[in-house]
């Protein structure tokens, strides 16, 4: 009891000095003070975005800008923020934010791969390391988790996200979120978390990057916002509002977004920060006549950190003077910012972050590359696999194609701190645990472009081998920010020797890179086997060779769904039956195409192992509950093959009768388990209102009476099924 009034009392006296000492400064800055404080440039030490800025040092010593991206290291932070620790006037330490998205300095599997793993324990580990790595550099804030849900494979930053699904999507930006910010975001080991892209930026038209993004408010609410509102709820103390408009509006001045969804409705009370030059394109979005209104916009629509644009920095003070904004709104936002500073400790010690000693010692160390390994393995999904895999050590092997041995191409975009140079590759790695004399290597071809004179050489030898490895896929580059493509077939001439390779008739595996779902239907006809690995980063070399020599077991299941072809885009689990449903095969006036049929390749949740697990009936404990009740859902799940392996238990439900239509499967759990061969374990989930809610017919948000039905298995079209009932 006395223990629990002294900690009350503790953090009420905390909360208020955190107050006081804010509303301190607040009250002794003057106005430029502030509009320094609402401002971010880049340094130029990294470029994440078109345009620099030089002169940002002189900005910092006269306290015009009050928070910095792109500057990392110890050494370097600490400098700057000596500028403006020491040089200012009241000596507000600089906020500095950095892209931090799949590791710092060792680097993860992209997202979308880490994403694959659904293991949101070991995702939450990867961004514990990154932060630990990033903080240390004198990072203090990382503009991660990326939430946008996307179901555009033509879109380059499906590849940073978590996929397809709302569900999946909010678990991993919890566990991202808690991963970066840890219990205290005053300890020097943890970073702040940034949610972006606010909101709906993973629905670009035509998929092409920055585009147009409009949808109604009961699909933005059930689609796309669960992953960032989870996030806010984990904690994370900042949102980046996203370059796109929504229903016309950008979203860096909306005030539907920034203030009555994200402050009002989820009670979020940190900062939000514009996308680089965000305010300022506004004006081509022809919401603004100049950067002076948009920066005006956007703050009043609850925006108060401009990053890039220089808008507050250049006009606000005339904005304030003319009474086009009042003092109390920019103050709010200072206040705001200066929160996070003081969250992080700042105030107490700017340079706790920039500690040259705990950089050199814990970074890329042998625990955090154990992690980096273990999220790539993983991360795999093994999408086919026609008795070629595992690999027996000691097989004569050819391993073809130019990506086998670049492992600069493993890290993927937005690789932070990333050292290209490190990773072992994929070919030095296979030699390693093969033995090199069983290795024979041939480039074959590159991943892009028309030249076909490696082709000679890497038929000899595949003609030389037991079988083939061939590793294909898309240049990292190819996706990532500004990275969209017209079509998601492997590039170049790749596919066209691998269907040479396979007609020699030898087993051939295919181990893909890429950023996004590709349509692969040529290849997996020509492949005995496909291992999608993502850019699979810094242990990438050694993850791909324990997974095609049977030294790992791929877990990876797809976190999204993989078209037959780019005219079934988009093509996602979570879609709705239509009116007319395609119940009647070959009958014309059903929803479907002439010509290809309405199934994906390869659907989300999908992905093989070594083993082989069986699925036994569900078991409701009972078949109806009501407001105050809930109901568990169990099912018998045995691993049937001859060696241990991890299955992801997926759960779904569909919605028989509503007021709105639902859709034909909606992932409302999962759960991983390992299983010893032969080993049969029970999984349950327990199914409460909350499992079966939705934007009702009337915006209100809530569950309705009715039949449901209940799918539980290994992927979203492979399940065993039952019914339930609801009523209120
Ligand atoms: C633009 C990107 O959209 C965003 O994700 C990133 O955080 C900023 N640039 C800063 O690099």
């Amino acid at each position: 009891m006395k223990k629990t009034l002294l900690l009350i009392t503790t953090t009420i006296l905390a909360v208020a000095c955190t107050q006081s000492r804010v509303e301190k400064l607040v009250r002794q800055m003057t106005v430029d003070e502030k509009i320094g404080q609402l401002t971010m440039f880049t340094s130029d030490w990294s470029v994440t975005g078109p345009s620099m800025r030089p002169g940002f040092e002189k900005d910092i010593r006269e306290g015009r800008c009050g928070n910095l991206l792109n500057a990392y290291t110890a050494s370097y932070n600490r400098k700057l923020q000596e500028i403006a620790v020491n040089e200012t006037r009241l000596g507000i330490p600089l906020l500095f934010g950095y892209d931090v998205i799949h590791g710092f300095r060792t680097i993860f599997p992209i997202n979308l791969g880490m994403a694959a793993s659904w293991d949101t324990e070991l995702i939450q580990e990867t961004a514990r390391v990154a932060a630990v790595e990033a903080s240390a550099a004198g990072i203090h804030w990382t503009f991660s988790p990326m939430c946008d849900v996307s179901v555009e494979p033509r879109w380059g930053r499906v590849s940073e996200g978590s996929g397809e699904d709302p569900f999946l999507g909010s678990r991993i930006a919890e566990a991202m979120t808690r991963g970066y910010q840890g219990d205290d975001l005053a300890d020097p080991a943890t970073i702040a978390a940034c949610v972006k892209h606010f909101a709906a930026y993973g629905a670009p038209q035509a998929g092409r990057e920055y585009n147009t993004v409009d949808m109604s408010e009961r699909w933005l609410r059930e689609f796309y916002m669960p992953p960032y509102e989870a996030a806010v709820k984990a904690g994370a103390r900042t949102v980046m509002a996203s370059f796109n408009e929504l229903d016309g509006v950008p979203a860096t001045a909306s005030h539907h977004l920034l203030t009555e969804i994200l402050r009002d409705e989820w009670g979020f009370d940190g900062l939000v920060v514009s996308d680089y030059t965000g305010i300022m394109e506004m004006t081509f979005h022809g919401t603004a006549r100049d950067t002076c209104q948009a920066g005006v916009q956007a703050l009043e629509a609850g925006l108060d950190m401009d990053m890039m644009s220089a808008a507050f920095y250049n006009y606000l003070k005339g904005s304030i003077e003319r009474g086009e904004i009042k003092m109390k709104t920019v103050d709010e936002a200072v206040r705001r910012i200066l929160r996070v500073k003081e969250e992080l400790g700042l105030f107490d010690d700017p340079y706790r972050y920039c500690d040259e000693q705990r950089e050199a010692s814990q970074t890329m160390t042998p625990e955090h590359l154990a992690t980096a390994l273990k999220m790539a393995e993983e991360s795999a999904v093994l999408l086919k696999n026609e008795g070629v895999l595992p690999i027996k050590k000691g097989t004569k092997v050819a391993v073809i194609g130019t990506l086998a041995d670049d492992p600069n191409q493993y890290l993927g975009s937005w690789r932070a701190a990333g050292d290209g140079s490190y990773p072992q590759s994929i070919l030095y790695a296979i030699m390693d645990y093969n033995g090199e004399k069983n290795v024979v290597y041939a480039k074959g071809c590159r991943q892009f472009g028309e030249d076909r004179s490696g082709f000679a050489e890497a038929l000899r030898a595949a003609r030389s081998a037991e079988m083939v490895v061939m590793v294909i896929g898309e240049d990292y580059s190819w996706s990532g920010e500004a990275a969209s493509r017209s079509n998601i077939d492997v590039p170049g001439v790749q596919t066209e020797l691998l269907e040479k390779i396979a007609a020699l008739g030898k087993p051939v595996a295919v181990v893909l890179l890429s950023g996004r779902p590709l349509a692969l239907e040529r290849e997996s006809k020509a492949a005995g086997a496909i291992l999608e690995a993502w850019y699979p980063g810094t242990m990438g070399g050694k993850a791909v060779t324990n997974l095609l020599f049977g030294e790992a077991n791929p877990q990876g299941r797809l976190p999204v769904t993989f078209p037959l072809c780019l005219g079934q885009v988009p093509v996602y689990h979570y879609m709705k039956n239509t009116g007319r449903p395609y119940l009647h095969p070959g009958f014309k006036y059903e929803s479907h195409y002439l010509d290809i049929p309405n199934e994906p390749l390869y659907a989300f949740g999908e992905g093989l192992s070594y083993t082989s697990f069986e699925y036994g009936e569900v078991s409701l404990s009972a078949d109806s509950f009501g407001a105050k009740g809930s109901i568990t859902a169990s099912i018998e799940v045995r691993n049937t093959g001859d060696r241990a392996g991890v299955e992801t238990v997926q759960m779904y439900i569909h919605d028989r009768l509503a007021s709105v239509t639902r859709p034909v499967r909606q992932l409302k759990g999962f759960e991983q388990i390992s299983l010893q061969a032969g080993e049969a374990r029970t999984v349950s989930f327990t199914i409460d209102p909350e499992t079966i809610s939705f934007w009702r017919r009337d915006m209100t948000y809530g569950p309705e009476a009715g039949e449901f039905d209940l799918y539980i298995g290994h992927a979203s079209n492979d399940t065993k099924a039952a019914s339930f009932s609801y009523e209120d």
